[in-house]
């Protein structure tokens, strides 16, 4: 057997988000969600357990890391671990070709790139829907990381039955997703405790409450390409979630001024007729969805904006895959 593998999976951009959990450590959703892989954005993990190790070792972008991420990961590996009944530990080494949280999402796709790579490496074969359910484990959305292309994350009621799916394959429809970068650095509260103080938001049951029919219309609007339909459900769900974190105690405020600008922006140019609509994750950067001919002036006109550092291009993209 072979101990040694490396797999690349890609961020993913919620178009209906996920935001709270019914269940903090099995990281049930308290609803769905919908979401794109993102290519040219990737992580790419490379995991080997070793029973010489006395613990388990974390490279990410050539640097060693100690205390919190090593210990995420090292969780993490206790589950593989648990899976096959081993108690070796593990050499982990990551890389992410974009910046690490801020608002892109890096542990979708470095939760899903390590669920494939360790599983493989301590000589599991799981299918795609188990290793969704154990990528969930690392980290939420990286469940919708492990699918093709255009993905929904059913939440279901307990372990076996919260994962995700393709729902379009990632040449279904010409998307891009423009992310105006206006800031690199770690967002100040990660993803996982922000989900724990969802329910201190007097706004979140009626955002949990009409989820299912904001997934509806957002799958209808991707499933028949319908544009218009598809901004409006995206830039609705995007504001009711960072509604609902404004209004948390405390209260969690992810955006910059420069990302204010950039939503103003954008909605003036869908009045002036371009398909571009914006979305928000748990930071300052903005996601703009635009069909794909609008890509190269889009690209062009963000640069220009205030406070845009760097704007990086993701289209549709292929789930977690191994490389040889
Ligand atoms: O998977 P997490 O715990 O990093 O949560 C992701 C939360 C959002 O990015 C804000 C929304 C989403 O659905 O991706």
């Amino acid at each position: 057997m072979r101990s040694e593998y490396t797999a690349i999976a890609h961020p993913n951009i919620a178009f209906i988000k996920y935001w709270g959990n019914r269940d903090d450590a099995l990281r049930l959703p308290l609803n769905g969600s919908i979401s794109m892989n993102l290519s040219g954005l990737e992580s790419r993990t490379t995991v080997q357990f070793d029973e010489a190790l006395e613990h388990d070792t974390f490279e990410l972008n050539g640097e060693f890391q100690s205390s919190a991420s090593l210990q995420r990961v090292s969780q993490f590996l206790d589950y593989v671990r648990r899976l096959v009944g081993s108690t070796s530990y593990a050499r982990v080494s990551s890389t992410n070709n974009f910046p690490t949280g801020a608002g892109i999402a890096s542990s979708a796709s470095a939760f899903a790139a390590l669920a494939l790579a360790a599983s493989k490496a301590a000589g599991l074969d799981l299918d795609q829907k188990d290793l969704s359910r154990l990528a969930r484990l690392g980290s939420g959305s990286a469940c919708r990381s492990v699918p093709d292309g255009f993905v929904e994350w059913l939440p279901g009621k307990d372990d076996a039955s919260s994962y995700a799916v393709s729902i379009a394959p990632k040449d279904h429809w010409g998307l891009v997703d423009a992310v105006a970068v206006v800031s690199q650095e770690h967002k100040p509260i990660g993803s996982t405790s922000g989900h724990k103080l969802a329910h201190t938001s007097p706004l979140n049951a009626q955002r949990v409450l009409d989820a299912p029919e904001r997934l509806k219309n957002c799958r209808d609007a991707l499933l028949e390409r319908d544009f218009a339909g598809f901004a409006d459900v995206v830039e609705l769900d995007s504001n009711y979630m960072h509604a609902v974190m404004r209004t948390s105690n405390p209260p969690l405020v992810y955006w910059e001024p420069a990302t204010e600008v950039l939503l103003w922006q954008v909605w003036q140019w869908r009045k002036q007729g371009h398909a571009v609509c914006a979305t928000v994750d748990a930071g300052p950067n903005v996601h703009v969805l635009a069909l794909a001919n609008e890509r190269d002036w889009l690209q062009k006109a963000l640069l220009e904006l205030p406070g845009v550092k760097n704007v990086l291009i993701g289209e549709p993209a292929d789930g977690a895959r191994l490389v040889d």
